[in-house]
Formats: C-alpha cells, sequence, structure tokens
C-alpha cells in the first residue's frame, strides 16, 4: 500500500493542465482552459479544465474529475497505476506502508505466485513452439481447430508434455517451494513427496488479470474428453478466484470501451476465435453464473452487454441465473442464441467474420422478453402459472428503476402485456405494486421534517401543518446545493474567533433539513471526515472515492451561485452585488437557503388554509402559523444582495 503521506504529496504536486495537456490541447479560456472532449467525439470543444480547483467537466458529454480519474478513465489505469504514474512524472519517491505480518505473507504468497506462474507461461510457451512433441500434438491440434500463430501468441497460449513430470523438474531446478508449487495447481504431490504434472498433455491457456499479469491457467485436453474432464482449472488460491475473473478482459477493456458494448462468451476458445476473427471486445464467463464482481468489471467500460451462448448449452440457464442483478445495475442486456450445436468459437469459424457479425445484430434479443418467452413457454395453459409468470416479470421490470430509464420500463410494459396477453394497464398496476413494496421495505420513503424549528417557537401540537410535501421542497434544490458548495469551498475558515464557518452552516441545516438525498451524503461525508481528521478540505471530496459523490461535488464546484448574476440582466431593476468575501457569501447563501425553505413552507400552509377552511381551530392557527413564517422571511429577507429563484 502507498502511504498516505506519498498519496498527499503526489495530489499536492499534480498540475492538472500539464497532464491532460499531454492528451488534450488546451486553450485558455478565462479562469479555465478549454478543449476537445477526449471522451467522446466533438468538432466544438466543451471540455473545461480548472487548474484553481483541479477538476475537469465536459459539458457535452458530462464527464467529469480529477487528474487521478483522468488517467483512470483515459488510460485504463487502476488507482494505484495513476498514483505511480503521476510520482514517476514528478519524481516522487513512493513509500509504502508497513503491512501486518498477515498481509506481508499474503503479498509476498501473491508475489510468488506470478513468479511461479510466469515460469510456468515460458515453459509451456517454448514446449509448444520449440519440442518436437509440442509442436506435433499441440500446435497441429491447434492449427487444425483454424487458430493461426499471431493470436497463439497474444493469448499466450503453450502445451504441457506428456510426460509424468518435466515441468516439475524445470520447476525443482528453480528451487521454488514446494508448498506455493502445490497451490498454483500447476503440480500435484503423488506417493508423498514426489511432485508430478497436473496439466499433462494438455493445451494451455493462460488467464490473465486486467493488468495483463497471469493469475492462472485453463487446460484442455488435446481432441476428445473422454476420460478425463475437457478443461483443468486453477484452482482458488491468493492470486485465482474465479468469480472474479472474465477471461480475456485484459485484452478485450478497450475494443469494449470503443464498441460500448461487451460480448460475453462461454469458453477460452470462443473469445480467442473471435479476437481472430477481429472481434475483441469480448470476454468469458467460463459458463457459470455472473457474479456481481464479474458485473462490475464489465460495468467499469460499458453498460450494454450481449451474452451469445450455443443454444443447447446448459450455460444459458446458468447465465440467466443472477442477471436481475445486472438489471438492477442499469445494465442493457441482450442475448443471441448460436443454433446447430455450435458455439460462437466453431461458428465464426464456419461462416467468417461479416456473416458472424450479421447473425449477431440480427438476432440479438432482449434478455427480458426473451426470460418471459420461455416462462410462459413452461407455463403453457395454466393460469396460475401465467400469474405467477406476470408477477415475476412485473418483479423483474420494477427492478429498472433509474428516473432516466423510466421510458424503457414504459416500452418494456407494453412489450410484455402483449406477450403475456393482459392488459398493460394491469401489468403497470403489478410493476407499482412491487416498487411501493420495496419502497417500503427499504425505508426510503422520503419523509420530510421541518416541523422541529418551529413547533417550539410557536408551541403548536399540530404536527401535520409543517408535514411540507417533497414537491414543493425539491423546488429548493438550487439554495441546497449553493449552501452545499459554500460548506466545501469555505467549511474550514473562521467564521468569527469562536466559530468556523462550517459549524454556522451546520446549525442551518439543523433547522432547515435538506432534502436532496444526495447533498445529505455529502454533508454526512463532510460531518464523518470531520469527527476523523479535524479539518476537511475541499480536496477531500474532489479526489473522494465514491465516483458519484465525486462527480456531485465538481458540478456543484463548477456552477457557483454566482450565476445568478445574470438574472438581473433580465429581471429588470433587480440589484445585484457582488459579495465582498466568503463570509458575505455564507451569510448571503444561508438567507436564501433560509428564505427558500420558509417559502416552502408558507405555501403549504395556504394550501392547507384553503383545504380546511371550515374547520375554525384550524384554520385560525394556519394563519398564525402563516403570519410568524412570513416575519421570518421578512427578517431574512433584509438586504439581500444576490438574486433569488423563486
Ligand atoms: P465448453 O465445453 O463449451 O468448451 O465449455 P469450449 O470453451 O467450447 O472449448 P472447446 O471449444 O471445446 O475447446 C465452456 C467453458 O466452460 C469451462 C471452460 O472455461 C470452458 O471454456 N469448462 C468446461 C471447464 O471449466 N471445465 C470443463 O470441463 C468444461
Ligand atoms: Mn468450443
Amino acid at each position: 500500500m502507498i502511504t498516505p503521506q506519498t498519496i498527499e504529496q503526489i495530489k499536492s504536486r499534480i498540475d492538472i493542465i500539464d497532464v491532460i495537456g499531454e492528451y488534450v490541447k488546451l486553450k485558455k479560456r478565462g479562469a479555465n482552459y478549454l478543449g476537445n472532449c477526449p471522451f467522446h467525439n466533438e468538432k466544438t470543444p466543451s471540455f473545461t479544465v480548472s487548474p484553481a480547483k483541479e477538476i475537469y467537466k465536459c459539458f457535452g458529454c458530462g464527464k467529469s474529475g480529477n487528474t487521478i480519474t483522468f488517467l483512470m478513465e483515459h488510460d485504463k489505469l487502476s488507482y494505484v497505476e495513476a498514483l505511480k504514474w503521476l510520482a514517476n512524472r514528478y519524481g516522487i519517491e513512493i513509500e509504502e506502508t508497513e503491512v501486518s505480518p498477515e498481509q506481508k505473507q499474503a503479498a509476498l504468497t501473491s508475489e510468488s505466485l506470478y513468479v511461479i506462474n510466469n515460469f510456468a507461461q515460458k515453459f509451456f510457451e517454448d514446449k509448444l513452439f520449440n519440442s518436437e512433441e509440442g509442436k506435433h500434438v499441440g500446435l497441429s491440434y491447434l492449427k487444425e481447430r483454424g487458430f493461426r500463430e499471431h493470436i497463439i501468441n497474444k493469448f499466450q497460449i503453450g502445451y504441457n508434455p506428456s510426460a509424468r513430470d518435466e515441468l516439475s523438474k524445470a520447476l525443482a531446478q528453480n528451487q521454488f517451494n514446494k508448498e506455493l508449487l502445490t497451490k498454483t495447481g500447476l503440480v500435484v504431490v503423488r506417493n508423498e513427496n514426489e511432485l508430478v504434472d497436473n496439466y499433462r498433455n494438455r493445451i494451455i491457456f493462460p488467464i490473465h488479470n486486467n493488468s495483463g499479469k497471469i493469475i492462472g491457467f485453463g487446460a484442455r485436453v488435446i481432441g476428445k474428453a473422454d476420460k478425463a474432464p475437457k478443461y483443468i482449472n486453477t484452482p482458488e488460491n491468493e492470486l485465482y478466484n474465479k468469480s472474479k475473473v472474465l477471461y480475456g478482459s485484459y485484452f478485450a477493456r478497450m475494443a469494449i470501451d470503443k464498441a460500448n458494448e461487451c460480448l460475453l462468451v462461454e469458453g477460452y476458445t470462443d473469445v480467442i476465435s473471435l479476437h481472430q476473427a477481429g472481434i475483441e471486445n469480448v470476454v468469458a464467463s467460463g459458463g457459470t453464473s455472473l457474479t456481481t464482481e464479474q458485473l462490475r468489471i464489465i460495468k467499469k467500460y460499458t453498460n450494454n452487454l450481449t451474452i451469445i451462448y450455443d443454444g443447447d448449452s446448459a450455460g444459458v440457464k446458468a447465465a440467466l441465473r443472477g442477471l436481475d442483478m445486472a438489471i438492477e445495475e442499469g445494465l442493457n442486456v441482450k442475448l443471441v442464441l448460436i443454433p446447430d450445436n455450435e458455439d460462437p468459437d466453431s461458428y465464426v469459424n464456419k461462416v467468417g467474420t461479416t456473416a458472424f457479425n450479421e447473425f449477431i445484430a440480427a438476432n440479438k434479443k432482449d434478455f427480458i422478453i426473451f426470460q418471459l418467452e420461455i416462462m410462459m413457454k413452461d407455463a403453457g395453459g395454466d393460469i396460475n402459472k401465467k400469474s405467477e409468470v406476470a408477477n415475476a416479470i412485473a418483479a423483474t421490470l420494477s427492478k429498472i428503476s433509474e428516473p432516466k430509464d423510466l421510458i424503457k420500463r414504459r416500452e418494456y410494459t407494453k412489450r410484455c402485456a402483449e406477450i403475456l396477453n393482459i392488459a398493460e394497464v394491469d401489468l403497470t398496476n403489478l410493476i407499482n405494486y412491487h416498487i411501493k413494496d420495496r419502497i417500503i421495505k427499504e425505508n426510503k420513503l422520503p419523509k420530510v421534517n421541518e416541523s422541529e424549528f418551529f413547533k417550539d417557537s410557536l408551541n403548536t401540537k399540530n404536527e401535520n401543518i409543517f408535514e411540507t410535501s417533497i414537491n414543493v421542497l425539491l423546488d429548493s434544490n438550487f439554495q441546497e446545493r449553493e449552501i452545499v458548495r459554500l460548506l466545501i469551498e469555505y467549511g474550514d475558515l473562521n467564521w468569527d474567533q469562536e466559530k468556523k464557518i462550517h459549524e454556522i452552516i451546520f446549525e442551518t441545516l439543523n433547522q432547515f433539513h435538506l432534502s436532496n438525498e444526495d447533498l445529505k451524503k455529502i454533508v454526512e461525508q463532510y460531518e464523518e471526515e470531520l469527527n476523523n481528521n479535524l479539518i476537511v478540505t475541499k480536496n477531500f471530496f474532489i479526489y473522494i472515492d465514491d465516483k458519484s459523490l465525486q462527480n456531485l461535488v465538481i458540478g456543484l464546484l463548477y456552477f457557483p451561485f454566482e450565476l445568478s448574476f445574470n438574472w438581473s440582466k433580465k429581471i429588470e431593476g433587480l440589484k445585484v452585488q457582488l459579495v465582498k468575501d466568503e463570509k458575505e457569501a455564507v451569510s448571503e447563501g444561508i438567507k436564501w437557503y433560509q428564505a427558500k425553505k420558509l417559502r416552502a413552507m408558507l405555501l403549504e400552509v395556504e394550501l392547507d388554509i384553503q383545504k380546511h377552511s371550515h374547520d375554525e381551530k384550524l384554520y385560525l392557527k394556519n394563519i398564525e402559523v402563516h403570519m410568524k413564517l412570513k416575519e421570518v422571511e421578512k427578517d431574512v429577507l433584509k438586504n439581500p444582495k444576490t438574486v433569488i429563484f423563486y
């Protein structure tokens, strides 16, 4: 682990213009720099970089981040790789933290396993190309199946000879630790003390992690597998964790990014043959159902997943399991079944690249529709079963819940209702039922409680008055964003001799609660960091791990309240003054935040007055509340300096 000190040192040296300038031609525009966005195609520049804030944002595609995330996204580096890249650039020596003995041992073991795997891969490759047996048995088998030499080299394929212990002997000569050797699965212990090769007479497919290091192997028998298992795979060890690996991801990641689509096949040879055919955005699952970790690898690059399996494979059912998870994650899942007992490997070899691509394009089936059709077939004419199917599909559709996907859900509802042969409105109701059910279960029902502050001052027992409707409060988003921005930008500065600005802002937030969940999260993080470190700098959020929080904060920092100056030009007679300093900015921000919240409450009370005009007691109380609120509002709005949107 790189020490926090080193990370801080790197961050303090970062020059965002210098780094991004390597990739994008930047021109100075006011305080910022402007260029063509490297993340999407554009002719007029909308990619801005702020050297002062050390952030970038593209107003075309919306990508934003800091210097480190830029390197991660643009060059597909890991966090640690990005840090090392920067350290190297700025000549900073990297200090690694003291680790616990167990961690140290695990790291040592991993390191050794890499070394052994590397050695074995070279051995296998050498045997495949340079031994008589390798050439006659291994290479000729691969050639017969249509694999050409450049692709065999690219995937570092090899051959384990059929003798009892050729690899074992070579390993022993290099004095590798026996215990480690058995961990790799390359060898097994026989007769108590003797090591023999585990993958004798097999083709060896190395499995790479995302940075290209070999973490394990798949070993295939030559020809038909009658007695022995077709493949032997590396056992779980410090390096190899089956549920976290997608075979081929190292070779596919750039292509997936570029195509904005990930093809998923079952086997090693499917990946390799498709690569040979020039289709490189492809990874393999190994025929089991997808895990969350594997979905996460895919989601790093694209939201579009296309599963290509052979039609009769047991793998199809396996793959379908767990795909609700993918839907929930917002992935668009498509399915293509290859006909006639072929798999992607044999099919692409049979029909060629063009026809293969055409077949995929023409036969992509939507996963949700596919699932529904299979379930309907199983249900036959049974009415009970059919209603179960409707329920199941409603549950699946209810998981499409991102606001941006609502049209997608509506479209699905229509098509699924047709297939189920029921009225669309019935299915919609069923879906809504599932959504409500889930919201209640997750207890995400937004409850806005503005009443604390006023309950005391008015000494009223009427709780309902301030049960402010979220619709009204949502409109305070602008003011909420501003107050959170002020917290991030100035929270750490002094308000007066006793208080910091963040304390003043927290007082306000305790009186009038934020309603935006994301902003709440930022404030919670702020408080947590304050408890841990006593100070919270802007950098804490700019470099925070949580990508969505980071984006949100960058959005806030890019859209300061000063924008409202533009409004003075539009609204005649409106006076706008520049704020003098951060303290004035804060007091203005707080003022408008309170005013907005008060306005929402006033509106609510006004509605209540209308609704309950017949109830005299309630009416009078409402009027009283209304007057109080008005007073407070007037007080808040004394000498406004900036413009506010109501
Ligand atoms: P397949 O049986 O479809 O093999 O298994 P394949 O990949 O098409 O290989 P070829 O073309 O016959 O040479 C699909 C995947 O399932 C895993 C492997 O990852 C394989 O690539 N598998 C299969 C095993 O792990 N063990 C086995 O015994 C069989
Ligand atoms: Mn195959």
